[in-house]
C-alpha cells in the first residue's frame, strides 16, 4: 500500500527551488496541480521537501489536528524576523501563542464586531468621500487604505488618514518589501541569502520602519488615559484567564505588527478581487445594487444589524474567496509517521501545504469550478458542500482569528461603494496578480460616477 508521491523532475541540490518563479508561485503550483490529478504531489525546494495537497478527502485528513499541526517553517519562519511570536507566526507550543489567543479571543466575538462598527463606518465613509468627484480610482491602493485605516482605528485607536495622503503609508512599502524578501529567502539556499549583504541591509531597514510605526501606536496609547477595550487595550491590561499572566512588552509589539499586517492585507485583496468579479458578472452586480437599494435606501445610516442582514454581498465575498483566496496555501506537518489516503507514507514532521485554488476548484467537490456563482452559497446549496473543500481562513485552532472582522468590514465597504457609485470597467482590465505573502490584483483601475446620474 506504499505508493510513491508524484514528483515533478528537478535539478540536483536546488531540486525544484529554481523552477518556482519569483512572480506568481500560486499559478506555478496551480499548473502543477492540474498536471497531477491524484490530488497531491511533492517538491524539493532547495532541500526542503514539501508535499502539496488539494484533494478534498486528503485535505480532510491533514486538517485533523490530532494528526497534523501548523509548523513555523519558511516562509513563516522568515516572517518571524519581524512578526516574532505574534499570533500568526508563534509556535503552538510557545506559551505566548496560548496566552495571546485567550486574551484576544473576546476581542473578536460578535459583540466586539458591533463595538468596532462605528470605526469601520468612519473609515468606509472616508473612502466614499475620497471617491466623490473622481472618475477613475486605483482599486487595490484604495482598498489597502481602507483596510489599513480600519484595523489601525478599530484595533488601536489610531487615525492613519490614508485617504488624505497621495502616497500609501510608509509602513506599507516597508511591509511589501519585507514580505517579498521573506518569500525570496524561502526559495534560496541559506548560503545564498547569507551572501546577499545589500538585500539584508534593505530588509533590516524595512523592519525598522515597520517597528517605528508600531512603537508610535503603542506610545500614543500609553500617553493618553484611553481605557478602550480594543485590541491594544486588552493587550496592555488583560491577563490570561488560564495562567494569570500578562503579555510582555516585546510580545505586544509583535502582536501590533502582526495585526497591522494580517489585519489589512488579506481583506484589501478580497475587496479588490470582489470588485473584479463584479465587473465580469453584471447580473451579480445588478443583484448587489438591488440589495443595497432595498436595505440602505437614500441616506439611511448603515447599522451593524443591517449589515448583518445582507445576503447577496456576503455571498459575493464567499465566492470571491473561493476563486481568489488571498492566502494561497497554509502549511501543516505530521505529528508522527502516518499514511495519507491509506497509501502515501508521510514521515513525522513532513512539511505539507494545502493549495487553496486547486482545493477550491477541485472537480470532486465543485461543479463548474471556474464559474463565479454566488448561488453556491445559498443555505441549501451550502449544506451539500464537501466539509473540507473551502479553507480561505485556514484550519482549526490556528484558523484566522479576524474572520468576522474582515467579513463585517468588507460587507460594509462594498455596500457603501455600491450605494453611492456606478462602477464600470471601460478598459476591460486584464487581471494581473501580484504575490507577496498574499495575492492581490495590481494596476486595477475602475471608472466611477455617482449613482444619481444613473437613477
Ligand atoms: C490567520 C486568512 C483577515 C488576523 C489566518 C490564516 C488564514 C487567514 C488562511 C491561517 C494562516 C496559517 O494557517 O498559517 C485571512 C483572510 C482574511 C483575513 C482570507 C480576509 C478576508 C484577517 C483580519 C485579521 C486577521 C482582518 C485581524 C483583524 C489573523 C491572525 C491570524 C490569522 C492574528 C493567526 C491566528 C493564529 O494562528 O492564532 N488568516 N485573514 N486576519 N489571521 Fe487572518
Amino acid at each position: 500500500t506504499n505508493a510513491p508521491i508524484p514528483t515533478p523532475r528537478g535539478l540536483p541540490i536546488v531540486g525544484n527551488g529554481l523552477q518556482v518563479p519569483v512572480e506568481g508561485t500560486h499559478q506555478f503550483f496551480a499548473d502543477l496541480a492540474a498536471r497531477h490529478p491524484g490530488g497531491l504531489f511533492k517538491l524539493n525546494m532547495a532541500g526542503r521537501h514539501v508535499v502539496l495537497v488539494y484533494d478534498p478527502d486528503l485535505v480532510t485528513e491533514v486538517c485533523d489536528e490530532s494528526r497534523f499541526y501548523k509548523p513555523i517553517d519558511p516562509p513563516l519562519a522568515h516572517v518571524r524576523d519581524f512578526a516574532g511570536d505574534g499570533l500568526f507566526t508563534a509556535r503552538q507550543e510557545e506559551p505566548a501563542w496560548g496566552q495571546a489567543h485567550r486574551i484576544l479571543l473576546p476581542a473578536f466575538s460578535q459583540r466586539s464586531m458591533k463595538a468596532y462598527f462605528p470605526q469601520m463606518l468612519e473609515v468606509a465613509e472616508d473612502l466614499v468621500a475620497a471617491w466623490d468627484g473622481k472618475t477613475d480610482v486605483d482599486v487595490t491602493d484604495d482598498m489597502t487604505r481602507l483596510t489599513l485605516d480600519t484595523i489601525a482605528l478599530a484595533g488601536f485607536g489610531q487615525r492613519f488618514k490614508s485617504f488624505e495622503q497621495p502616497e500609501l503609508h510608509p509602513f506599507l512599502q516597508a511591509m511589501g518589501n519585507a514580505l517579498t524578501e521573506a518569500m525570496d529567502r524561502t526559495r534560496q539556499l541559506p548560503v545564498v541569502t547569507g551572501l546577499k549583504r545589500r538585500a539584508d541591509a534593505a530588509y533590516r531597514a524595512d523592519i525598522s520602519i515597520m517597528q517605528a510605526t508600531v512603537d508610535e501606536v503603542i506610545r500614543a496609547r500609553r500617553q493618553t488615559n484611553d481605557k478602550s477595550r480594543d485590541l491594544l487595550g486588552l493587550m496592555l491590561d488583560a491577563t490570561d484567564p488560564l495562567t494569570g499572566e500578562r503579555l510582555s512588552d516585546e510580545n505586544i509589539r509583535n502582536q501590533v505588527l502582526t495585526f497591522l499586517i494580517a489585519g489589512h492585507e488579506t481583506t484589501s485583496g478580497t475587496l479588490s478581487f470582489a470588485l473584479h468579479h463584479l465587473m465580469r458578472n453584471p447580473h451579480v452586480l445588478a443583484q448587489a445594487y438591488a440589495e443595497v437599494d432595498r436595505m440602505l435606501p437614500g441616506d439611511t445610516e448603515p447599522t451593524y444589524e443591517t449589515i448583518m442582514k445582507l445576503d447577496v454581498i456576503p455571498r459575493i465575498l464567499d465566492e470571491t474567496l473561493r476563486l481568489h483566496s488571498p492566502i494561497t496555501a497554509i502549511g501543516l506537518a505530521a505529528r508522527e509517521d502516518t499514511t495519507l489516503g491509506g497509501r502515501y507514507a508521510i514521515p513525522a514532521n513532513q512539511k505539507i501545504a494545502v493549495l487553496m485554488k486547486p482545493l477550491h476548484t477541485h472537480p470532486s467537490a465543485w461543479t463548474d469550478p471556474e464559474t463565479f456563482d454566488i448561488d453556491r452559497w445559498l443555505p441549501e446549496a451550502k449544506a451539500t458542500h464537501h466539509p473540507h473543500a473551502y479553507k480561505p481562513f485556514g484550519n482549526g485552532e490556528r484558523a484566522c482569528i479576524g474572520r468576522q472582522f474582515a467579513l463585517t468590514e468588507a460587507r460594509l465597504a462594498l455596500a457603501l461603494i455600491l450605494r453611492r457609485f456606478v462602477i464600470s470597467d471601460p478598459q476591460g482590465h486584464q487581471l494581473n496578480i501580484k504575490q507577496t505573502l498574499t495575492i492581490k490584483p495590481q494596476e486595477f483601475t475602475l471608472r466611477i460616477r455617482p449613482r444619481q446620474d444613473h437613477q
